[in-house]
C-alpha cells in the first residue's frame, strides 16, 4: 500500500452554478450527474451551487430528480459505467435539493430568457456569484446554436472579470478538419477560448493523466525516451461491444472519426510531446500541439480499415456490423482503422507510431507499448542465445491500469539461455479504488478553470488535418473486402501487414505478452 495518503486538489472549486443541455439525454444521466455525485461524496463540489438541467422533455423538477435517482440506484445493481454498493443517501440529497429542471427547446430565444431569469434567482438564494458552467450534453449539430442563444441572451458575459462563465463542448467537435474549423470559428466569435472547454474524455482518465507524472517525474525515463534508444510505439485502443444501439451515429462516423483524432491522438502527444516548461495549461497544450504540428498527414498507404464479420466475442455469438440496428446492410463504414504515422521532430525522427483502434476486437484493450531497440548480439555469441529478446515499456490504459517493464534475464543453469521477463505495477495494487465514471476530473477542472485537460481549438484542427487524407480516400472509394474481419479476433490481416512491412509485429492484448 502506498504510504501517502490520496490528498485532493488543493485549489477548492468556488461558488457556481452548472447548466447541463440535454438534462433528460443518457450522457447527463450515465455519466455527467455519478460524476457531480460523486464530486459531492468527494467534498470537491462548491457549498455554494446550484444545478440547472435544461431540455424538451416533459419533465418536472421532481421528475428529473426521480429519473435521475432511479438511475443512480441501478449502478449499485451493476448497471451502467458507475459501479457501487451503495449509494450515500445524504450525498445523494444534498445534490439532488440544489437541482432545478428548465423544460425548454434548444432552438427557442424564450428558454434562454427564463434561464437567465433562473440564474439570478440562484445566484440569490443559492449564492453562485454569477459563475455559471454550461455543459452542452446535446447533439454536436446543436453546439453552435446553443452557444450562439447562450452569448445573445447575454448568459457569456463576463463583466469584465467580475464573474465566469465558461462552455463544455462534449465531442464529436466536428466530422472533418472542414466542419472543426468552421465550429470553432462560430464559438470563437462569441465566446473567448478560455471560456470554451472542449472535452476528450479520455483526459478524464487517470492512467492517461499519469503519462506525464511517470514519464517527467523520474529520472530514468526522459534520457531514453527518444530515436537514439527507441525502434517503435504501438498505440491500441481496442474494444469489445460493438455500435450497440449507435448505429445511426456510427453510419455518419466510422472508427477514425470517432477515435483517433481525438482520444488515440491524445494518448500519442501524451507519448511523444516534450516537456512544458510548467504545468500551465497553455504551456502543456502548446507542447502537444508541437506534436501534432510535426506529424504529416497519414497517406493512404499508411492506413488500413476494416469492418467486423459475425463472430464470437468474450464467449458469446455477435452479428457483424452490417446486422447492427439502423446499419446499412452494404455499409462500408468502418468499425477497425490501423494507421502508421511519422513525427518530423529531433527526438522522433525515423520511429514509427502504429496506432489502432477497433470494435468487437478479443479484448478490451488501451495500452501504449514502447519498444526499444534491441541490445547487441555481440557478448552472448557462441552461447545459446541466438537472438535477443525485446524491452518493452508498456502503460496500461485500461483494464487494470498499470505500467509494466518487459526485459531479459538469464534463465537459472549451467548454459547461458535468456527469458524475457516482465517487471509490474498494478495501480490496484496501491491505491485504493477511486469511485470514478471518467468525468469527475475534467467537470472539476472546469470549475477551477484548469484547461490543462481540455483540447485548444489549435490541437482539434491539427488532429483532424493529420486523418483528413484518409477520410476523403476512404469516402470516394468503397472497400473491396468488407466484412474483412471477424467480431472476437484481432481485426484485419492488412493490419498485420501494414506493421510487418515496418519489421514489426502488433503486440498481442493479453496480460501475459
Ligand atoms: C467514445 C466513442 O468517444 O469513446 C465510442 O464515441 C467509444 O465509440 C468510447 O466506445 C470509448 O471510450 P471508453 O472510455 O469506453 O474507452
Amino acid at each position: 500500500m502506498s504510504d501517502q495518503a490520496i490528498t485532493p486538489n488543493a485549489t477548492h472549486a468556488g461558488p457556481c452554478a452548472i447548466v447541463i443541455f440535454g438534462a433528460a439525454g443518457d450522457l447527463t444521466k450515465r455519466l455527467v450527474v455519478p460524476a457531480l455525485y460523486n464530486l459531492t461524496t468527494g467534498k470537491l463540489l462548491p457549498e455554494r451551487f446550484a444545478l440547472i438541467g435544461v431540455d424538451v422533455a416533459d419533465l418536472s423538477t421532481d421528475q428529473w430528480r426521480q429519473r435521475l435517482a432511479d438511475m443512480m440506484q441501478s449502478f449499485t445493481k451493476g448497471g451502467g459505467e458507475f459501479q457501487t454498493d451503495r449509494i450515500d443517501e445524504a450525498a445523494w440529497k444534498s445534490l439532488a435539493t440544489r437541482m432545478t429542471y428548465l423544460r425548454g427547446d434548444f432552438g427557442d430565444d424564450t428558454t434562454f430568457l427564463r434561464l437567465a431569469d433562473l440564474l439570478a434567482e440562484q445566484e440569490r438564494t443559492a449564492h453562485t456569484d454569477g459563475n455559471v458552467l454550461f455543459y452542452l450534453a446535446v447533439a454536436d449539430r446543436h453546439f453552435g446554436q446553443v452557444a450562439e442563444k447562450i452569448a445573445a441572451a447575454s448568459l457569456a458575459d463576463q463583466q469584465g472579470g467580475k464573474r465566469w462563465r465558461r462552455v463544455i463542448v462534449e465531442k464529436p467537435f466536428g466530422h472533418d478538419y472542414a466542419s472543426a474549423k468552421a465550429l470553432n470559428a462560430r464559438l470563437l466569435k462569441i465566446l473567448s477560448e478560455d471560456q470554451i472547454f472542449r472535452i476528450d474524455h479520455f483526459l478524464g482518465k487517470e492512467t492517461v493523466q499519469s503519462i506525464l507524472a511517470t514519464r517527467f517525474a523520474n529520472g530514468i525515463f526522459e534520457p531514453i525516451w527518444n530515436r537514439d534508444h527507441i525502434d517503435h510505439v504501438q498505440i491500441t485502443a481496442a474494444e469489445t461491444i460493438g455500435v450497440e444501439r449507435r448505429g445511426r451515429f456510427y453510419e455518419q462516423t466510422g472508427a477514425v472519426r470517432d477515435m483517433v483524432p481525438n482520444h488515440v491522438f491524445q494518448l500519442l502527444t501524451m507519448t511523444a510531446m516534450e516537456p512544458p516548461s510548467s504545468f500551465d495549461p497553455d504551456a502543456v497544450r502548446s507542447r502537444k500541439n508541437d506534436i501534432l504540428n510535426a506529424i504529416p498527414p497519414v497517406t493512404i498507404d499508411c492506413a488500413v480499415r476494416g469492418q467486423y464479420a459475425p463472430g464470437t466475442v468474450l464467449g458469446q455469438r455477435v452479428g457483424g456490423y452490417r446486422q447492427e440496428p439502423d446499419v446499412s446492410a452494404s455499409s462500408s463504414v468502418e468499425t477497425y482503422a490501423a494507421l502508421k504515422l511519422e513525427i518530423d521532430t529531433w527526438r522522433w525522427a525515423g520511429v514509427p507510431f502504429y496506432l489502432r483502434t477497433g470494435k468487437r476486437m478479443s479484448k478490451r484493450w488501451t495500452e501504449i507499448a514502447i519498444h526499444f531497440r534491441r541490445a547487441p548480439l555481440s557478448l552472448f555469441k557462441g552461447t545459446d542465445v541466438a537472438t535477443m529478446g525485446s524491452n518493452w515499456l508498456i502503460l496500461q490504459i485500461q483494464p487494470d491500469e498499470g505500467i509494466s517493464l518487459q526485459y531479459q534475464v538469464k534463465r537459472p543453469g549451467q548454459t547461458v539461455t535468456l527469458a524475457p521477463i516482465k517487471m509490474s505495477f498494478a495501480y490496484k495494487d496501491w491505491f485504493p479504488p477511486q469511485p470514478n465514471v471518467g468525468y469527475e476530473t475534467l467537470i472539476y477542472d472546469c470549475m477551477i478553470g484548469d484547461a490543462s485537460l481540455f483540447q485548444r481549438a489549435d490541437m482539434v484542427e491539427a488532429g483532424w488535418r493529420i486523418v483528413q487524407p484518409v477520410i476523403d480516400a476512404w469516402t470516394a472509394q468503397q472497400p473491396a473486402d468488407f466484412p474483412n474481419y471477424q467480431a472476437g479476433s484481432a481485426g484485419p490481416a492488412a493490419a498485420d501487414r501494414l506493421i510487418a512491412g515496418g519489421g514489426c509485429a502488433w503486440r498481442p492484448m493479453s496480460e501475459k505478452s
